[in-house]
C-alpha cells in the first residue's frame, strides 16, 4: 500500500566512503517471507545502525504482530540499564538499574515518543561513569510507540531488543509488498556516558538533522505565550517588540491563539485562518512590525489536532481518530486527526502552506498537546485497524517532509506539550525541539541533563521565565534563570514589557553574553561534571573543538550556613594549557583545573546559586 513505502527518518551519510553497509538477508521456506537485515558502519564514529525489512514474496497476506528493529545479545556479566523516563513538565529524568533476572522493558504506548519514555537505553558496565567505562547506547530513530525488552537468561546473558511496540500493531503484509522497520542508532563509547553522549550529539547534529540550520548559530527568541496565553491583539505584540528589540532579542514567536475563533483552547483547532478579530491587519501585519524591528518571525501551529468547534470538524466529523459508534476520549479539549488518511495530510498541507505561501514567516514552532487514544480509522477495516498508529506517524513524516522541504529558509522546532515528543524522529525534520514546559531552572537542570545524555545541546532550546515560576511558583534570581538558559539554546517565556529596569539590564547582559559564546555552547564539545540526580551541587561545560575556549556552568541548588568548600574538577581541556578565567583574571593550568579542580564559588545561606565562568587559553 501506498503509505507503508512512504519514508522514516533515518540516519544518513554525505560521501560513499563515510559507511558501508552489510544486509543479511534470511528467508522463511514455509511462509515464503524474506527479512533483510541492515547493519550500516561509519568509518569514522563509533556507530552502528540496524534496521529491519520484511518482504512477502508469497501468494497471501502475512500479518505481522512484532517487528522489532533490532536484537542483540551481550555476554554475561552485571549491567546496568540507563533509560529516561518521565513525565509532563518532568521530562527525561535519568534512571540507572542493575538488570536482574528475567525481562526489564520501558515503552510508549501513547501514540508518541512520550513525555514518559524516551526510545533510548544505554547498557553500562558497573564501573561506568560520565568519564570512564564502557557503553552500549541504543537510539530507536522513531516518534510513534516503541519497546525496548531486556531480557536476562539463566546463563546471565542479556539479549536486547527494540522496536515499534507490538501493543496495538498488527500489520497485514500484502503479497508482494514490504515493511520496514525505523532505524536503531547504536553508540559504543569505552570513555564513560560523555563519550558516549558526544558521538550521539555529533550523529544527530551531522547525520540525522538536515535542516539548512542544523550547524547555524540559532537565533535568540521571546515567545508571548506565557506573557499573554490566549489574550493578546496587535498593540500587546507590538508592546513586546517595542521592549524586546532593544535588548537584543532576535525573533519574536506568535505562539497559540492567532487563528479561528480562539480565545481558549476549546476552538478552532484545525481552522489554520488568522482570527482578524484578534489581529484585524492579519499575520502580515505582525510579521512586519516583527520585521521593521530588525527581528524574524516564528509562528505557532498545532497540525495533527483539531477542536470540535472548528470548521474542519464540522465538514470532516470522520477525520478524527476513534471506534465507530463509541464515544472518543477529548485531551486539553482536543481529537486526534486521522493522519492515517492521505486526504486528512493534504487538508493541513494545503492550509498551512496558504498561510506560509503570503506570510514571510522565518520559524515555526510545531505542537501536538495530547496523545492518541481510540487508536482507530474510520476509513480502515478490521483487517487493518493495527496499522493505524504506525500509518498515523508515517502521515506526520510526511507532512513534515513536504513542508520541510518547500520552506527551507524556515527553521522549524519541535514541541509536545512541552518535551513529549523530544526525538530523533523529529530532529531529522526539525533541528531542534522544546524539552518540557517547565520553565523552573532547579527543574530544568534534571530535565536539561537527562536530555543531554542523547540530545545535542543545539536542539535543546530553553528559555529564561518569570520569577515565582508559573507551575511551581519558585523563586529564582535572574542570573540562575538566565545561566540554565544559556546551557541551551537560549529564550525568553516572559513579557519583555513589564519587565522591571533592572531585570531588562540583566537580560541585555545575559542576550550579549550569550551571543559571544553560544557557538561555544551550541557546537562546542559537551560535559557533564556533577549530576542533578546525585548531588547538591551541578556542573557542566562546553569546550572549542581547538580546546583553546571553554565555559563553565556551576550551579549550588540548595544553600547552607557553613558549606563545606566544593571542588569542581573540569574536563576536556588540554593539560598543557594556561587558561585564564576572564572573570577574575586567573590562570590555571589545563592538568590543574582537570585534576585538582577549582572551587565552587562559595555559597552561604542562599539557594539556588548559579556561576558561570569563561576560559581562554592563554596564547
Ligand atoms: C504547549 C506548549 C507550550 C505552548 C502551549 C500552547 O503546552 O508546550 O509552549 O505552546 O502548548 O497551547
Amino acid at each position: 500500500m501506498l503509505m507503508s513505502k512512504r519514508s522514516l527518518p533515518q540516519t544518513y551519510v554525505e560521501g560513499e566512503d563515510e559507511a558501508q553497509t552489510l544486509i543479511v538477508t534470511l528467508r522463511d521456506a514455509t511462509l515464503g517471507v524474506t527479512l533483510e537485515l541492515a547493519y550500516t558502519i561509519y568509518r569514522d564514529r563509533p556507530v552502528i545502525t540496524r534496521s529491519a525489512r520484511l518482504i512477502n514474496h508469497s501468494e497471501q497476506a502475512v500479518d505481522l504482530e512484532k517487528v522489532a528493529s533490532m536484537q542483540m545479545d551481550l555476554p554475561t556479566q552485571p549491567l546496568d540499564a540507563i533509560s529516561l523516563p518521565g513525565s509532563y513538565a518532568r521530562e527525561r529524568q535519568l534512571s540507572r538499574e542493575r538488570l536482574h533476572r528475567g525481562v526489564t522493558q520501558f515503552e510508549s504506548r501513547r501514540g508518541a515518543s512520550s513525555h514518559h519514555m524516551n526510545p533510548f537505553v544505554a547498557l553500562a558496565d558497573p564501573n561506568t561513569n560520565e568519564f570512564q567505562g564502557n557503553v552500549l547506547g541504543a537510539l530507536l530513530i522513531y516518534s510513534d510507540n516503541h519497546q525496548v525488552s531486556l531480557e536476562r537468561d539463566p546463563i546471565g546473558q542479556t539479549r536486547l531488543t527494540m522496536g515499534i511496540n507490538e501493543y496495538n500493531f498488527d500489520w497485514r503484509l500484502a503479497a508482494g509488498d514490504s515493511f520496514q522497520t525505523p532505524e536503531v542508532a547504536m553508540v559504543y563509547s569505552t570513555t564513560g556516558l560523555n563519550g558516549m553522549s558526544q558521538t550521539y550529539h555529533d550523529l544527530l547534529r551531522d547525520r540525522v538533522a538536515r535542516s539548512r540550520y542544523k550547524h547555524d548559530l540559532r537565533p535568540i527568541l521571546i515567545n508571548n505565550w506565557e506573557a499573554t496565553y490566549f489574550d493578546f491583539d496587535a498593540d500587546k505584540i507590538q508592546s513586546i517588540l517595542d521592549a524586546a528589540a532593544p535588548l537584543g532579542i532576535e525573533m519574536f514567536v506568535l505562539d497559540d491563539g492567532w487563528f479561528g475563533h480562539r480565545n481558549d483552547d476549546n476552538s478552532s483547532l484545525g481552522d489554520w485562518f488568522v482570527n482578524r478579530n484578534k489581529l484585524p491587519g492579519g499575520l502580515a501585519d505582525i510579521s512586519k512590525r516583527t520585521h521593521d524591528k530588525g527581528m524574524r518571525f516564528g509562528l505557532w501551529f498545532e497540525p495533527e489536532n483539531i477542536s470540535a468547534d472548528s470548521d474542519l470538524y464540522r465538514a470532516h466529523p470522520d477525520w478524527v481518530l476513534g471506534v465507530p459508534d463509541r464515544g472518543r476520549t477529548l485531551s486539553r479539549n482536543e481529537y486526534v486527526l486521522d493522519f492515517s488518511q492521505p486526504d486528512v495530510v493534504d487538508n493541513i498541507f494545503e492550509q498551512m502552506t496558504a498561510v506560509l505561501d503570503k506570510v514571510p514567516i522565518d520559524y515555526i514552532k510545531w505542537d501536538m498537546n495530547r496523545n492518541l487514544t481510540e487508536v482507530y480509522s474510520l476509513h480502515s477495516d478490521s483487517a487493518h485497524e493495527g496499522e493505524t498508529s504506525h500509518r498515523f506517524i508515517l502521515g506526520v513524516y510526511d507532512l513534515m517532509e513536504r513542508l520541510t522541504k518547500r520552506y527551507p529558509q524556515i527553521l522549524f522546532e519541535g514541541c509536545s506539550g512541552g518535551g513529549g515528543r523530544f526525538d530523533a524522529g523529529l530532529m531529522y525534520y526539525m533541528p531542534q525541539s522544546w524539552p518540557s514546559d517547565n520553565n523552573d531552572p532547579i527543574e530544568r537542570l534534571k530535565i536539561q541533563y537527562g536530555t543531554s545524555l542523547v540530545y545535542p545541546i543545539s536542539a535543546i532550546t530553553a528559555h529564561v521565565g518569570t520569577s515565582p515560576d508559573e507551575l511551581l511558583g519558585w523563586s529564582t534570581s535572574m542570573k540562575m534563570r538566565g545561566a540554565v538558559a544559556m546551557s541551551g539554546t537560549l529564550g525568553y517565556e516572559l513579557d519583555a514589557a513589564q519587565l522591571s529596569d533592572a531585570d531588562k539590564q540583566a537580560v541585555k547582559r545575559q542576550v550579549a553574553f550569550y551571543k559571544q559564546h553560544r557557538e561555544l555552547v551550541q557546537y562546542g564539545t559537551f560535559y557533564r561534571l556533577e549530576s542533578p540526580f546525585e548531588s547538591n551541587t551541578v556542573a557542566w561545560m562546553f569546550v572549542s573543538p581547538d580546546q583553546k575556549e571553554a565555559l563553565l556552568f556551576t550551579f549550588v541548588i540548595l544553600g547552607a550556613v557553613q558549606p563545606e568548600p566544593h571542588i569542581t574538577k573540569l574536563a576536556g581541556l588540554d593539560p598543557q594549557q594556561t587558561y585564564v578565567e576572564t572573570d577574575t583574571n586567573k590562570m590555571y593550568g589545563g592538568d590543574e583545573l582537570m585534576q585538582l579542580g577549582r572551587y565552587t564559588t562559595p555559597v552561604q545561606t542562599s539557594d539556588f546559586t548559579a556561576q558561570v565562568h569563561y576560559f581562554k587559553a592563554k596564547d
